[in-house]
């Protein structure tokens, strides 16, 4: 793995230090989310897409995938308090509880966190399985953001998901949630280092309701034709919002850049990597 951005300066040996695989450690600092004002959420996705832009082959990421990024990908896991991601998303991928990790375990408890990050399913039709341990072996329960009027319309199903374990969190007057209500409602809750694996619709919402503060997006070396979907899928945007590289990263020849939101005011100053004291 080495750092392509910004470019390291100095001596040809400095440069080589950042040539080589990350430990944990470095690459959970180099990740680490920045202070937020107390109340306040910080919305950070991570996505993987083929470089013409396909978010899955045949309906999974993981063809896209490397071991570069998946060791990205458990990082960002393990320094997040919550991970959002839309029913679909479960649905196909299969998603688990989070696990605890030794490796991380004493950064968590220094920042006062579980063991292991909430997962946050975005569902309208709470149409899931409640009987897969995602809702039943969790080490923290299983959140389900849903909309008032969806749990008033599938009254059983939200009885199953609360039998199971899992708790529903009301983002939404209507069936649906809103993105802006859904960071809220979780940085209420203490859950404010907040992050997004998708889907592609779940993401398009809350980039296009501007409550996407970093996006960490892998760029696989692949090129997949077909119809898949890009990393956000939805209605345009009327402004196309600007982000600004905070870094990256390269390994294999996958990329994995880092990108910010402009309009942060200096408090969401984000560190890049320890190796960048040059
Ligand atoms: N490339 C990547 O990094 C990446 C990451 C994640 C997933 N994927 C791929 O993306 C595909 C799935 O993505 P997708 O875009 O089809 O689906 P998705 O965004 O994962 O999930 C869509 C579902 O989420 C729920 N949902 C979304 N917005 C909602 C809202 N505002 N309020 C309430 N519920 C809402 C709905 O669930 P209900 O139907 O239950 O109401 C909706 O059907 C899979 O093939 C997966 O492999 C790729």
């Amino acid at each position: 793995m080495r750092r392509l951005y910004p470019p390291v300066t100095g001596t040809a040996a400095e440069r080589e230090l950042t040539d080589r695989e990350w430990a944990l450690d470095e690459l959970a600092d180099a990740y680490a989310y920045p202070t937020v004002p107390a109340g306040d959420g910080y919305l950070r996705a991570n996505m993987v897409s083929s470089l013409d832009g396909a978010a899955h082959h045949g309906g999974r990421s993981q063809p896209l995938s490397s071991p570069a990024d998946m060791r990205i990908f458990g990082v960002l896991r393990a320094l997040a308090d919550v991970i959002v991601v839309g029913a679909q998303t479960v649905r196909q991928e299969g998603y688990r509880p989070a696990r605890a990790r030794e490796a991380f375990a004493d950064r968590r408890a220094a920042l006062g966190q579980p063991p292991a990050p909430a997962i946050a399913v975005v569902s309208a039709s709470l149409d899931l399985d409640f009987s897969r341990p995602l809702f039943t072996e969790p080490l923290v329960p299983t959140l389900v953001l849903t909309g008032a009027a969806a749990i008033a319309e599938h009254r059983e199903r939200a009885e199953r998901a609360r039998a199971a374990g899992a708790e529903l969190l009301i983002a939404g007057e209507g069936r649906g949630v809103e993105p802006v209500e859904a960071v809220r409602a979780l940085a209420a809750r203490g859950l404010t280092r907040q992050l997004t694996e998708g889907g592609p619709r779940l993401l398009g919402q809350f980039a296009a309701a501007s409550t996407l503060d970093e996006l960490c997006y892998s760029v696989a070396p692949m090129l997949t034709v077909g119809d898949a979907p890009r990393i956000t899928d939805g209605p345009k945007v009327v402004e196309p919002e600007r982000f600004a590289p905070v870094s990256v990263l390269e390994e294999s020849g996958f990329l994995f850049t880092r990108y910010r939101r402009i309009r942060q005011s200096p408090e969401f100053a984000v560190p890049v990597s320890p190796q960048q004291a040059d």
